[in-house]
């Protein structure tokens, strides 16, 4: 069996991942410190309990697994705290990964599929976003993902490492066999707000802003299913192993939604009615964010499978009502 380290493995999007490496024949090994992480969601592979600050550690797994690739989730993910708290999202973000990077080298591991964010490119200057819009974050965990961005890059010229930065727009739903799903403590994220208020575990959910510019007045965003993510970072595995380029790549449907329609989605889906009331808009949102990802799907040969809008609702209503 061939082994791939998933840092974050424990987490959303890695769990997920974890899932789609153990179906196409990997062994994923989780190194994850479970901080924010849930050791409950890693049942595909090992559990390395383990900091990716801890260079000395990670060598020492590298040097166990001898892994093939290097899939990195670990990281801290909430805008409102890295505005608060950069210090956090510099030392865990952009230092872990230089740790993860220094292991990989001494490992003799050379190819890394990392998680990168829409955040990167900051206010949009055009819509749908492409590859070549400007990377110019407005807060400090875009930013500590752009800099991981940069370090690879650098890393690539002078040492050889393979990378693969894939730009999520907005992760949703949930694995459709419920093995995994979202567990955000706290959580922030709109469909799942929607979701505990449609099941009565809230009493409603917040509209932040009713008058942008758009066709509803609401925010527009792009939500990808959790799934079709996971199953793009298989692909640029295969892509790096196959062609050996770097890749930086948007991960969307290039459709967007708005808040107002989420919340008709879930009503439709749950067949309850959602409580909701105007609040003011959220410091830093942008009024549409909506991924072009002409290039993901051209190069790497991605489809979306799971993500209507519909589908990623009602994934992740069975995963909140199972847990
Ligand atoms: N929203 C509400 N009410 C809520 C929560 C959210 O109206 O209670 C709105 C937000 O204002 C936004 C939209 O719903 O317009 C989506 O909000 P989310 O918090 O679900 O997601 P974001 O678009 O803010 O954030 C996502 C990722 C971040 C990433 C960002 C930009 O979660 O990690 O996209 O790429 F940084």
């Amino acid at each position: 069996m061939t082994n791939c380290i998933v840092t974050g493995g424990a987490g959303y999007v890695g769990s997920h991942c974890c899932k789609e490496l153990a179906k196409a024949g990997y062994t994923p090994v989780t190194v994850d410190n479970l901080f924010r992480g849930h050791r409950e969601l890693v049942k595909w592979g090992p559990l390395c309990e383990c900091d990716v600050l801890d260079t000395e550690r990670l060598a020492a797994i590298f040097e166990e697994y001898k892994p093939e690739a290097v899939f990195h989730f670990a990281g801290l993910t909430y805008v409102g705290e890295s505005v608060e708290h950069p210090e956090d999202y510099y030392r865990v973000n952009t230092a872990g990964t230089l740790s993860l990077l220094s292991a990989m080298m001494r490992g003799g591991c050379d190819k890394i599929i990392f998680s990168s964010t829409a955040a990167t490119y900051g206010n949009p200057l055009y819509t749908p976003i492409d590859e070549k819009h400007p990377q110019s974050p407005i807060n400090p965990y875009g930013a500590s993902k752009l800099f991981i961005e940069r370090m690879m890059e650098d890393f690539s010229a002078a040492h050889g490492i393979k990378f693969a930065a894939l730009r999520y727009f907005n992760a949703s739903g949930a694995d459709p066999e419920c093995e995994t799903g979202e567990l955000h403590d706290p959580e922030t994220h709109l469909i799942p707000l929607i979701i505990f208020a449609a099941l009565g575990r809230r009493a409603d959910i917040k509209i932040f802003g009713r008058n942008y510019d758009t066709p509803d007045g609401t925010a527009v965003r792009d939500y990808v299913h959790v799934t079709d993510l996971a199953s793009a970072h298989l692909k640029a595995l295969e892509k790096l192993k196959s062609d050996g380029k770097n890749l930086k790549l948007n991960l969307g449907t290039g459709s967007g939604y708005s808040v107002l329609e989420v919340i008709k989605s879930v009503e439709r889906v749950s067949g309850k009615k959602v409580p909701a009331h105007d609040a003011p808009r959220r410091a830093g949102d942008p009024p549409v964010l909506v991924a072009d990802s002409t290039a993901a799907q051209q190069t790497l040969g991605w489809q979306l499978k799971h993500s209507s809008i519909d589908e990623i609702v009602e994934t992740a209503i069975r995963w909140h009502e199972k847990n």
